[in-house]
């Protein structure tokens, strides 16, 4: 399967804007892969470095596996997602299910790091977690914090993750 690789911060609109819609988180641990959904996250340059930041709440079987394995590919979709793929990698977790066989996902060889990209969603970034930094709640103002985080577990990890490679997959 062909890769043209891309420039991660000139696709940074594209990234963005895909973010509202969903995009994916995919983690690796063994030979368990497994995606989610995310909605949150940012690129840019940090420490003279391109990195994406992703947001997982603490409570993710994804937080584990990274947590385990601090390496992740970011999976954007270039014509949208469709609702099922959606409701399995948004709403159900990989501790119970094989989200990538249950939403007929194609796994691809990553460049450099041992997490595959996703055919399905071709624009991808292969990140490796610099930093990690658990949200403090209390901080955040109590609108913000009430809506958000009734819970404790619902707090958020920001994960850095450095792009070491990013590209489109191409048939
Ligand atoms: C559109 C959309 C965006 C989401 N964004 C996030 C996010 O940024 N961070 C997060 O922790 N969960 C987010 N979720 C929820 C996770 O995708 C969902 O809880 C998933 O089942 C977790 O899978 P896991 O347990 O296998 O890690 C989002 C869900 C949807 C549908």
């Amino acid at each position: 399967m062909a890769k043209r690789n891309i420039d991660p911060l000139a696709c940074a609109g594209e990234i963005t804007h895909a973010l509202k819609k969903g995009v994916f988180l995919t983690t690796k641990n063994g030979e368990k892969v497994n995606t989610m959904a995310i909605g949150w996250g940012h690129i840019g340059r940090i420490w003279e470095l391109p990195v994406f930041i992703a947001y997982v709440r603490e409570c993710r079987y994804t937080r584990e596996l990274l947590d385990t394995n601090p390496e992740f590919t970011v999976n954007v979709p270039v014509n949208g997602v469709d609702r099922r793929t959606l409701a399995i990698c948004g709403g159900k977790s990989g501790r119970d299910t094989d989200k990538i066989a249950e939403a007929g996902l194609t796994l691809v060889e990553p460049e450099v790091i041992s997490v595959p990209a996703i055919k399905e969603f071709p624009l991808t970034l292969e990140c490796r977690v610099l930093y990690r930094e658990p949200e403090d709640a209390s901080r955040l103002p109590e609108d913000i914090r009430k809506k958000f985080y009734s819970i404790e577990t619902e707090s958020h990890i920001a994960y850095y993750g450095r792009i070491m490679a990013a590209y489109r997959i191409e048939e």
